[in-house]
């Protein structure tokens, strides 16, 4: 049988706020590995295993919870061992999540170990599967009742370290019909047509008419991490 990864992200903070999906694939696992920044792994300090540990006696399972020392350095050597980690787990277990705060599309530690995973290990990088969630974001501006944009405002996400970084872009809210020639690509443009649907398309690139309101496009930055 083939192993499975799935990276879970499992919302902002609130186990209420996690997804029905992120649930089940946590209740079908067989363990559950858990970041934790302490270098002696435990999870004293740690909201994402408290987030599990409540999930787990909400929900009613338990699962085998292993830790993942993440020191949050940007160091290649500390995604690595985290790889390490999982590819250990996967020699006792068939199926495991890996935990992530908020959504995993946000600043998270899932991409950098997708990409060592992909480069090493192909069969265990199509055999993921990354689980979105509520960003802590949508969450702050539920709780205020204050739109993050609406109408014709965009949003701006700007990591504050102190110097200027390229972006990714989001473009919503097309009109059908439209060209897009005139939207600048800028890194590698993906168009997202009726997601959720049945009939929903993905094109790696920039579709060159709308054809679809529920269309957007993301323009990833190239060279992000
Ligand atoms: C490494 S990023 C992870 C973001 C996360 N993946 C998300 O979707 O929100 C961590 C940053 O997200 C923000 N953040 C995450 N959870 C938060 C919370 N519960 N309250 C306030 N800010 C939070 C803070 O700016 C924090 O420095």
């Amino acid at each position: 049988m083939a192993k499975k990864l799935y990276m879970v992200s499992l919302g902002p903070g609130n186990i209420e706020l996690i997804t029905l999906k992120a649930l089940r694939t946590l209740k079908n696992c067989d363990a559950i590995l858990v970041p934790t920044k302490s270098a002696n792994n435990s999870f004293d300090r740690s909201l994402t295993y408290k987030m599990i540990t409540s999930i787990q006696e909400e929900f009613g399972f338990t699962k085998d919870i292993i830790a993942v020392y993440t020191p949050m350095k940007f160091k290649q050597k500390d995604w690595q061992n985290q790889v390490d980690i999982i590819n250990n787990s996967l020699e006792k277990y068939d199926n495991i999540c890996f935990v992530t705060l908020g959504d995993s599309a946000i600043y998270s530690t899932v991409y950098y170990l997708l990409d060592i995973i992909k480069e090493q290990n192909e069969i265990l990088y199509n055999n993921s599967e990354v689980i979105p969630g509520i960003t802590s974001f949508s969450n702050a501006s539920a709780i205020v009742k204050k739109p993050i944009c609406i109408g014709d405002v965009g949003v701006k996400i700007v990591p504050l370290v102190g110097y200027d970084v390229p972006s990714t872009t989001i473009y919503m809210r097309p009109k059908i019909g439209m060209d897009t020639e005139a939207l600048k690509e800028n890194g590698e443009m993906f168009t997202f047509e009726n997601l959720g649907l049945s009939n929903s398309t993905i094109y790696p690139n920039k579709k060159k008419i709308v054809e679809k309101y529920m269309t957007l496009f993301i323009d990833f930055v190239k060279g992000a991490k």
